[in-house]
């Protein structure tokens, strides 16, 4: 009676904690994600707050987030090119001699009168300064595709939560070890929560991945291919292991053996989108 109670506590206290690490690490992911570099284009710039320039936001760079217009592609292009990847007032300045939409006025001209440098009907009045603007290579269609080396950014999203369903299963598998080994119903009992936490998971890294895959230029050949494989093996094999756990119990061999093969393809799923990203 009372071990099963302090069982439950445990695990629910278990739970809980695994719950605000899982949030508080997906918040770190998104703020790390692109609003950043709006503050870096604002603090770079200081945008007059009246401006078309001001109140655009992410439509300085985005038609619709998250689709780059010509100046987000100019600054993709400056940013794939620079040696850490990381968004910076140099990066902006590189672009600044470009006229990225091609209405005459350089980038930096109409950034600095508070006009859009990626949409063609937003320009100063008058006539264009001559000959300063550089006409745009990054929107040429030939670009987009050759000057990207990290299909995925490898500052996206699902390579950054991907982590959680691995880690948690990988962790239920120890706790389950050590769980039956020791006889301790506590742990079994967090190894379950585990395997729930890592199935739900898989609810906010499936979409991320489909959305990576969508957004980049990913052909569904290769390394690509044998991942979305094994990514929807993952999914079906961790409902699977759930469900025979709660009805085998973590003493079933037939558990175990279900256990243990989907560990293994999690593994290699990882394995082959990691060789995406990393190459
Ligand atoms: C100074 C230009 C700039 C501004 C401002 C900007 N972005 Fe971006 N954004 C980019 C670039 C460049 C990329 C591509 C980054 C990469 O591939 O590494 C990007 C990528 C993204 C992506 C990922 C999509 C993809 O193709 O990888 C999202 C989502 C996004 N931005 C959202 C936003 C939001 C929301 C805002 C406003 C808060 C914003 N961005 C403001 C330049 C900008």
């Amino acid at each position: 009676m009372t071990t099963a109670v302090s069982t439950r506590k445990s695990a629910s206290a278990h739970f809980s904690k695994l719950c605000a690490l899982l949030i508080f690490i997906l918040m770190a992911a998104v703020s790390e994600a692109k609003p950043a570099f709006l503050d870096v284009f604002l603090s770079t710039y200081k945008p007059d707050g009246a401006s078309a320039l001001a109140s655009a936001k992410c439509g300085i760079c985005h038609s619709s987030v998250p689709k780059r217009n010509p100046y987000g592609k100019e600054v993709k292009k400056a940013l794939d090119a620079s040696s850490d990847g990381k968004m910076t007032s140099e990066i902006l300045q590189q672009v600044e001699g470009i006229d990225s939409d091609g209405d005459g006025w350089s980038n930096g001209d109409e950034i600095k009168a508070g006009f859009l440098p990626g949409d063609p009907t937003s320009h100063p009045t008058g006539a264009a300064p001559k000959g300063s603007a550089k006409p745009s290579q990054a929107t040429s269609p030939k670009s987009g595709d050759s000057t990207s080396s990290s299909l995925i950014p490898t500052h996206a999203f699902h390579p950054v939560v991907v982590h959680f369903p691995i880690a948690l299963f990988i962790f239920a598998v120890v706790l389950e070890f050590f769980g039956i080994r020791k006889q301790n119903p506590a742990l079994t009992t967090a190894a379950l929560w585990n395997l729930g936490g890592a199935l739900t998971s898989m609810a906010i890294v499936t979409p991320t991945g489909v959305a990576a895959w969508l957004l980049g230029q990913h052909k569904l050949e290769g390394a690509m291919l044998i991942h979305l494989c094994l990514a929807v093996s993952s999914l079906i094999l961790m409902a699977v292991t759930l469900t025979s756990r709660k009805k085998l119990g973590s003493d079933s061999k037939v558990y175990w053996a279900i256990l243990l093969v989907s560990a293994v393809v999690i593994g290699l799923t990882g394995h082959f989108g990691g060789q995406m990203v990393y190459g």
